[in-house]
């Protein structure tokens, strides 16, 4: 949670600084913060509540020149949403941008009150600075020393970036749990929390790695690990366009996202699909093979949208590869005592790879026992990604809006492919194996098939916008895309939604059905199409308001909207059957006019437990 951009520069920087932070945006936008040292050596800071538009006005109207500075856009965690609690924070000389949470920052409070510190706001972060003040006060070392003295004293996790008034040449910038890179320029540099932010000026990265501290000059930058010794971390060069950033032709990130998915899949699913009927990740070595190989058992945890993407693969690993298999939200995974069933394998899903639940969950696993860990994820730089023992890419390209999408379609190709792969290695020449990948081959033009119902799908959107509750009905497979439906309606239009398993609704949630609220159920030509078409008849008879998503043909007089979408093959259906449900939570909140790409109080990178 929380942006961080700061940069040494040839050029004025304020620029710089509000063009980068904007870019980071969707890791939180409550409130957002500049500080730059001026050409007289004094401290400009700029702050306020709302979002980067805000910082932009304000800053505009003064005119400030300057060559180092920071910026953080902010997802509260200590303190309200106030301009005291927003970011960069300042101790007389010292200026402290901060992402994470300093689970001890009351006692250090309390101390450093005592030495006679007067707190302006409420956050850990203002603690951090006056830590690190005080510090640099009693010995008179250098600032890198101050600063490892001061995270010694820090319980939790952070990236933070401090400049110094009293030597405006450097920027500091340590590494705890939450990501920062450096952005190499021509005699000039810049850190960030993610390269997004800075791609509009360089390609050339370093990752800082766990307990790294930079020191970032113009000319020069020097790294040093957790152990103080001078390191050399590995240059990368982006492959990510620039404009790939952009919106382009639509008018949010979660609408181009949406149409963007049969591109994702193909990419996904490129070079990895061999003739043979065989799955070839290139990221994954011989020793995964033989970890899958040995499998009996399979744990998926993870949160949110991948949580849901697990949900679904459940059913495929033991139908399709008769491996049972447990899902679990990765919150909950390592708050209890696990009992690692034999011979398991432990698969994390993520978008980001930076998401603290599921990271915390991946470590806590490794005393437990596990045959192996595999993270699925969309990015390949993410701390998930470094921790895990292996990994398989999601290839969706770069996601900015907060509600996930072509994340969840690229993570169950990936999925479905996996499994694919399982089965080839403990049965050669599968049946079941051809089959998905004949299947998988087809999936990208079946999702270009049903984005042409987008007009179907926005007249109903325009009907149902109004309303205050709704029930997503799915059966098997499909329950864990009912789930997700109605993730993304209540994400992103603030409207009330509630998944079930179809034959769950007699057990209670009928009592809630009446002709106001509106019934969503998936209920496409599968073995389960019987089941589904009793329970239409129970929610018809009681009077309900029910939309079915189908391919199916409805032969009875019932007083229901069928929503007739194109055929599909049973295996992809999943997939399939979640575009509907994007576009409708897209076409409701864009009815509503609630702020789609940054929905309240959410952020699309969630780096604190
Ligand atoms: C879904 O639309 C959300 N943005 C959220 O549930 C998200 O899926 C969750 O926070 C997990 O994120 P990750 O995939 O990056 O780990």
């Amino acid at each position: 949670m929380c942006g961080i951009v700061a940069a040494v520069t040839q050029r004025n920087i304020t620029n710089f600084l509000i063009n980068s932070i904007k870019k980071l945006e969707y890791r939180g936008y409550d409130s957002s913060g500049l500080a730059i040292i001026d050409n007289r050596n004094n401290i400009m800071r700029i702050r306020c509540v709302g979002k980067v538009d805000e910082l932009i006005k304000k800053t505009n109207k003064k005119k400030i020149f300057g060559n180092i500075g920071v910026a953080h856009t902010r997802w509260a965690t200590h303190g309200k949403v106030s301009k005291e609690n927003t970011h960069p924070h300042i101790s007389s000389n010292i200026v402290v941008v901060h992402n994470g949470i300093i689970e001890n920052h009351s006692t250090l409070r309390h101390f450093l009150q005592k030495k006679g510190y007067i707190f302006s706001s409420d956050t850990d972060t203002e603690v951090i600075a006056h830590l690190l003040h005080w510090e640099q006060n009693k010995k008179k070392d250098s600032l890198k020393k101050v600063i490892q003295n001061s995270i010694k004293k820090l319980d939790g996790n952070y990236s933070m970036v401090i400049i110094d008034q009293n030597n405006p040449t450097r920027l500091i910038a340590a590494r705890s749990k939450s990501p920062l890179i450096i952005g190499l320029g021509i005699e000039e540099n810049f850190i960030a929390s993610d390269q997004i932010a800075l791609l509009h000026t360089t390609k050339r990265f370093i990752y800082l790695e766990e307990g790294d501290i930079a020191i970032v000059e113009k000319k020069n930058i020097n790294i040093f690990n957790k152990d103080n010794f001078t390191i050399k971390r590995q240059k990368i060069i982006s492959n990510i366009e620039h404009k790939s950033v952009e919106k382009g032709q639509y008018r949010h990130y979660m609408e181009k996202e949406i149409y963007e998915q049969p591109e994702s899949i193909r990419n996904t699913l490129k070079n990895r699909l061999k003739n043979n009927n065989k799955i070839f990740f290139s990221e994954l070595g011989l020793k995964a093979n033989n970890i899958f190989y040995n499998t009996e058992n399979i744990q998926i945890v993870a949160c949110g949208t991948s949580y849901n993407a697990g949900m679904v693969s459940r059913y495929w690993f033991e139908s399709l590869a008769n491996i049972p298999c447990n899902v679990e939200i990765a919150s909950e995974f390592s708050s209890r005592k696990l009992i690692v069933r034999k011979k398991s394998l432990l698969i994390t899903l993520s978008q980001s790879g930076e998401t603290a639940d599921t990271l915390s969950a991946l470590r806590y696993s490794k005393k437990l026992g596990y045959l192996g860990n595999l993270t699925i994820c969309n990015m390949e730089s993410s701390s998930l990604v470094k921790e895990s023992d292996f990994y398989i890419l999601t290839k969706a390209g770069l996601e900015i809006g907060v509600a996930s999408t072509k994340s969840f379609t690229t993570q169950l190709t990936v999925l479905l492919m996996l499994v694919a792969k399982i089965i080839n290695l403990k049965q050669e020449n599968n049946d079941i194996s051809k089959k998905i990948i004949e299947t998988l081959n087809i999936l990208p033009i079946r999702i270009e098939e049903i984005l042409k119902k987008n007009t179907l799908i926005k007249n109903i959107a325009n009907i149902l916008a109004n309303k205050k509750n709704m029930l997503f009905l799915g059966r098997g497979n499909q329950y864990p895309i009912a789930m997700e439906g109605a993730l993304k309606l209540k994400e992103i239009s603030y409207i009330h939604a509630e998944a079930y398993q179809s034959g769950e609704l007699k057990h209670g949630p009928l009592a809630l059905i009446d002709k106001n609220i509106p019934v969503i159920m998936i209920a496409p030509k599968n073995s389960l199409f019987e089941k589904n078409k009793k329970n239409i008849k129970e929610i018809c008879s009681r009077g309900g308001l029910i939309y079915v998503f189908s391919n199916q043909e409805f032969d009875y007089e019932d007083n229901i909207n069928v929503i007739k979408l194109p055929y599909v093959e049973e295996l992809i259906a999943p997939i399939f059957y979640i575009i509907p449900l994007q576009l409708l939570a897209y076409y409701i909140a864009l009815k509503k006019g609630t702020d789609i790409d940054q929905p309240r109080h959410l952020a699309k990178s969630v780096t604190v437990e």
